[in-house]
């Protein structure tokens, strides 16, 4: 089966609706290569104006973050049916951002992936691991172990709907990226673990997302990696330039 190659912006807390309308309407005018699916990941106030402009089939959009309940008393968070009323189809799950600062654990973003899976969002689900992990050799384990944790609750038909992205901490926005070797490591050891666990069908099929410091310069040779099937972009994803021609990197 061939895998989709996948170009994803993630523009975390950036941009006002203005400016995520102009930059969505700026990278559209680009020359994107349609074998690429192009997913912009924008904060959820900005979604429903991205959906109403008129943009090519192969460019969705996605949301960063939803919660797991479709409506109530949570005040604050985002529903799947919120975000796909929008015309979002998309939504990061478990960035190491919001592990971090808001105490999502692996069983928790297990419940999220769940959720958006239910109402046919399909989830870019993040792991990776910390400096002072990978320092210790101790990198695959890490990641191997969050995944486990976060499936354990999904049927293998809901795995097989996944998008995962590997995105080493210590290379997220800090202008350090793994190189082609490290990310081919990674990717290949998290195809196995779903080879084991799932098939060699359904492992075959995953799209894996490398994201840390993704840029024109450096996409193409890490895109050109066995396991490697495109990225999460966060900073280089702000510049329709730079966002255009990592789409054309592939
Ligand atoms: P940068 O591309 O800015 O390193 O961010 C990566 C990221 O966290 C995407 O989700």
């Amino acid at each position: 089966m061939k895998r989709k190659n996948i170009a994803a912006a993630n523009w975390k807390m950036n941009t006002t609706v203005q400016e995520g309308v102009a930059l969505m309407t700026e990278l559209c005018a680009h020359d994107l290569d349609r074998d690429a699916q192009v997913v912009v990941c924008a904060p959820a106030t900005h979604l429903y104006s991205l959906g109403q402009l008129s943009t090519p089939d192969h460019v969705a959009t996605g949301g960063q973050n939803i919660y797991t309940k479709d409506s109530g008393a949570y005040t604050g968070e985002i529903s799947c049916p919120m975000l796909l009323s929008t015309g979002a189809t998309y939504a990061v799950v478990g960035h190491s951002e919001r592990r971090a600062y808001f105490a999502e654990t692996d069983e928790f973003l297990g419940q999220k992936a769940k959720a958006a899976l239910s109402h046919g969002l399909t989830p870019i689900f993040c792991c990776g691991e910390g400096l002072e992990i990978r320092k210790a050799g101790n990198h695959v384990a890490h990641v191997m172990n969050q995944l486990k944790a976060s499936f354990a609750l999904l049927t293998k038909e809901e795995v097989a709907k996944l998008v995962i992205a590997y995105e080493p901490i210590w290379a997220i926005g800090t202008g350090e990226t793994a190189s082609p070797e490290q990310a081919q490591e990674m990717h290949a050891a998290i195809r196995t673990f779903l080879t084991q666990a799932y098939g060699e069908e359904i492992a075959q099929g995953i799209s894996i997302l490398y994201g840390g410091s993704v840029k024109p310069a450096n996409a193409k040779e890490i895109f050109g990696q066995p396991d490697v099937d495109g990225g999460l972009v966060g900073g280089a994803s702000l510049k329709a330039d730079s966002f255009a021609a990592i789409v054309n990197s592939f």
